[in-house]
């Protein structure tokens, strides 16, 4: 059974390992999300640590999905500090383990952030993501509208550039 619950930045550090195992078998597993391969395990591990402070300050919102005793799914939001974008947020860190792909979670994720955002008052998500990639194909079934495409803009885990695209999505009641 997965549940999946919004994460304390105490309880992120408490995670921290499990979820470094999740962001390093994305990695190991071809998807462009921020970092090259090998990616080693003590970088993943104090990545997320360092999350937990802007979970804390509320910069930062993180959902992790578990069963057993690991991690198999993440999502994350990340709100700007700007006056005058309090009402967007962007979707980050879209995560499923390898070994649980294709049963759904990676929209049950999505869903939990769109809908956590409405609640919070964020009108407006955006993102980027590979293009080509299953994620892409999730986002544009998902309601999402392309707004662009830009070449090059980063590299896979091995290193070949790679392009985007960008997504947003109203959600919410409208601005004003
Ligand atoms: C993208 C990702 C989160 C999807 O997770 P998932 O749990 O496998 O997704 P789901 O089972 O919920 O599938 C949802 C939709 O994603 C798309 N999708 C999933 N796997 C796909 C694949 N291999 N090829 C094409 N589309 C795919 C489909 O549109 C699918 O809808 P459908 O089942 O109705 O056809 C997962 O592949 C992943 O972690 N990828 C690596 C990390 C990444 O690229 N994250 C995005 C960063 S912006």
């Amino acid at each position: 059974m997965t549940g999946i619950v919004r994460l304390s930045g105490r309880e992120v550090l408490v995670r921290a390992e499990e979820l470094a195992d999740l962001l390093t078998d994305t990695v190991h597993g071809g998807a462009s999300i921020g970092f090259l391969a090998p990616l080693d395990r003590a970088q993943a591990l104090a990545w997320w640590q360092e999350r937990a402070a802007a979970v804390d300050a509320g910069r930062l919102a993180v959902w992790a999905a578990r069963a057993g005793d690991r991690v198999t799914g993440t999502v994350s939001l990340a709100f700007p500090d700007k006056p005058n974008s309090r009402h967007r947020a962007e979707l980050v860190k879209l995560m499923v383990h390898r070994d649980a792909r294709g049963q759904g979670l990676g929209r049950v994720l999505l869903t939990t952030a769109e809908r956590a955002a409405a609640e919070a008052g964020i009108t407006l998500l955006h993102l980027d993501t590979e293009s080509g990639s299953p994620a892409e194909s999730l986002y544009a079934s998902a309601g999402w509208t392309r707004a662009g495409a830009i070449p090059d803009y980063a590299a896979t885990p091995w290193g070949e550039l790679r392009p985007t695209t960008l997504f947003y999505k109203r959600v919410g009641a409208p601005a004003g």
